[in-house]
């Protein structure tokens, strides 16, 4: 059921402005949406401190090495707007098509919410800003994610598979909804397949994609009232089948939590790190925990604190050649909780935290050449945007 259509127009008058700017370093900042296409890591948008959503795209460079000491940032093609709290995958096909969905965009002229309702592709390869990103209407039902954030979309086998999320609205909090339906995405229809939801509702969770094409929901906020995803039980998707169950899970007790992040190693245990409980966005125990996908158990690996981050919430996490990249969040265990724009990485071989790490760039794509500082070009966009309900 959906209470709200967008039939309105976008008009965008767009000046643009080529200049060279030097790196940078990004603001603190949390909730933005992160991939990595081939060897480039992406984060799109982020909530500042400065209490507004940025429109910023950032990436960093993994072709060849990452010192978490002396990191060398690129800008990219910034988004019309600030956004925060999206779900960005990338398509398996090319590595380099990037699809954003849901998410709240943020206009910073009047300070005011307006809500990704339509998917957003970013093509990282284009060479112009402009042929960068697209933005698309998705036959059938452009409204979908109109108003829907806390989600994390998975491609596999040419389709996007968009579970639940949540609507939270800081005007009217008793309108608030989390859902559990199942959208699914075929990239080479652009078509959207009717699929059975899930018995639960869940947002800020994390999906991650298994070889065997099964989804693992892991945490999340299930019940707007405060109600959490047990630890001791993985709700599973299977994107072949296309059917859901649940698996139990035994082992160490795990804090429930939600704005965590997990990835899938190389011995194919989930890595999980992080996220936070309650309204305050309290630090959960462990921070760090391993799913076993085969034994179905929890455990708490004991990792050194040597250059470990603090523990976070609303972060990203990637996996990328045996080491899991941490990024930007909220750190929750002090008193006047901030953002953070570190990086730190784990070698999942043996759980160590290492502030550098490289990698042999014979086995990985190289990049064309790229200088200290690059070229970008900024956007001036003057848009009239008329929803009408
Ligand atoms: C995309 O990346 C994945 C893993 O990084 C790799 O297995 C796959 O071969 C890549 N696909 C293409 C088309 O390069
Ligand atoms: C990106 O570039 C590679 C190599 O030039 C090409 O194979 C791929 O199709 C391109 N991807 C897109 C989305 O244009
Ligand atoms: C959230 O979605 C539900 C169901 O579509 C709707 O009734 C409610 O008004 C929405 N809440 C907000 C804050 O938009
Ligand atoms: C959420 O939790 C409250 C209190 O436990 C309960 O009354 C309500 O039915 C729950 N809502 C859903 C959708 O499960
Ligand atoms: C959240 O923090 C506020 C301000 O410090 C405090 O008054 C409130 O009791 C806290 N709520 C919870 C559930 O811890
Ligand atoms: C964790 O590792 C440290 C250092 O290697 C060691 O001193 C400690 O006993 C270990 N703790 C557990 C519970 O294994
Ligand atoms: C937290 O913020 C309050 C109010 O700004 C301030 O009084 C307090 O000293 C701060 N605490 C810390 C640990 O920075
Ligand atoms: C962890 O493994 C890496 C290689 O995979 C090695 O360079 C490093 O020294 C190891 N660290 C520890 C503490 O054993
Ligand atoms: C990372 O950069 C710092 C500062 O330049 C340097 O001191 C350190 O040796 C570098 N680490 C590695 C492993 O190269
Ligand atoms: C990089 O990998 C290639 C092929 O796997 C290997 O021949 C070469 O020795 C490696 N170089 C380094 C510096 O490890």
């Amino acid at each position: 059921m959906n209470c709200f259509k967008i039939t309105g127009y976008n008009f965008f008058i767009i000046i643009s402005i080529s200049f060279v700017i030097n790196q940078g370093i990004p603001d603190l900042r949390y909730k933005q949406a992160s991939a990595l296409a081939g060897t480039k890591l992406y984060f799109f948008g982020g909530w500042f401190t400065t209490t507004t959503a940025s429109p910023e795209v950032w990436y960093l460079d993994l072709s060849n090495s990452l010192n978490t000491t002396t990191l060398t940032w690129y800008n990219d093609a910034t988004m019309p707007l600030g956004y925060i709290y999206g779900s960005a995958c990338v398509s398996p096909i090319d590595n380099t098509t990037v699809y954003l969905i849901g998410g709240r965009m943020f206009n910073l002229n009047v300070q005011h919410f307006y809500y990704a309702s339509e998917f957003s592709i970013f093509n990282s390869n284009a060479s112009q800003s402009r042929a960068k990103w697209q933005y698309l209407n998705v036959n059938g039902n452009t409204n979908l994610f109109y108003k829907r954030d806390g989600m994390q979309a998975v491609f596999n086998n040419e389709k996007i598979f968009i579970y639940g999320g949540s609507n939270f609205s800081v005007d009217h909090p008793s309108l608030d909804q989390l859902f559990g339906d199942m959208n699914v995405l075929d990239t080479t229809t652009m078509l959207w397949l009717p699929l059975e939801s899930s018995v639960y509702s869940s947002a800020a969770y994390t999906a991650t994609l298994l070889p065997n094409g099964q989804i693992i929901y892991i945490g999340g906020l299930t019940n707007v009232s405060s109600g959490y995803a047990k630890m001791s039980e993985v709700q599973i998707f299977d994107t072949i089948f296309l059917n859901w169950f649940n698996k139990c899970v035994s082992g160490d007790s795990i804090g429930a939590r939600l704005g965590h992040s997990a990835v899938l190693s190389h011995d194919k245990s989930i890595i999980i790190y992080g996220g936070s409980y309650g309204i305050n966005n309290t630090q959960v125990f462990p921070d760090t925990a391993i799913l076993n996908i085969k034994t179905w158990r929890w455990s708490t690996p004991n990792i050194s604190q040597v250059n470990a981050p603090p523990p976070l919430t609303f972060h990203s996490a990637t996996i990328y050649n045996n080491y899991m990249i941490i990024a930007f969040g909220l750190i929750t265990n002090v008193e006047n909780q901030t953002f953070s724009n570190k990086i730190y990485i784990l070698d999942t071989q043996n759980y160590t935290w290492v502030t550098a790490i490289s990698f042999n760039s014979s086995n990985l794509n190289r990049l064309s050449t790229e200088n200290n500082f690059m070229r970008i070009e900024a956007y001036i966009l003057i848009g009239i945007i008329v929803f009408i309900y």
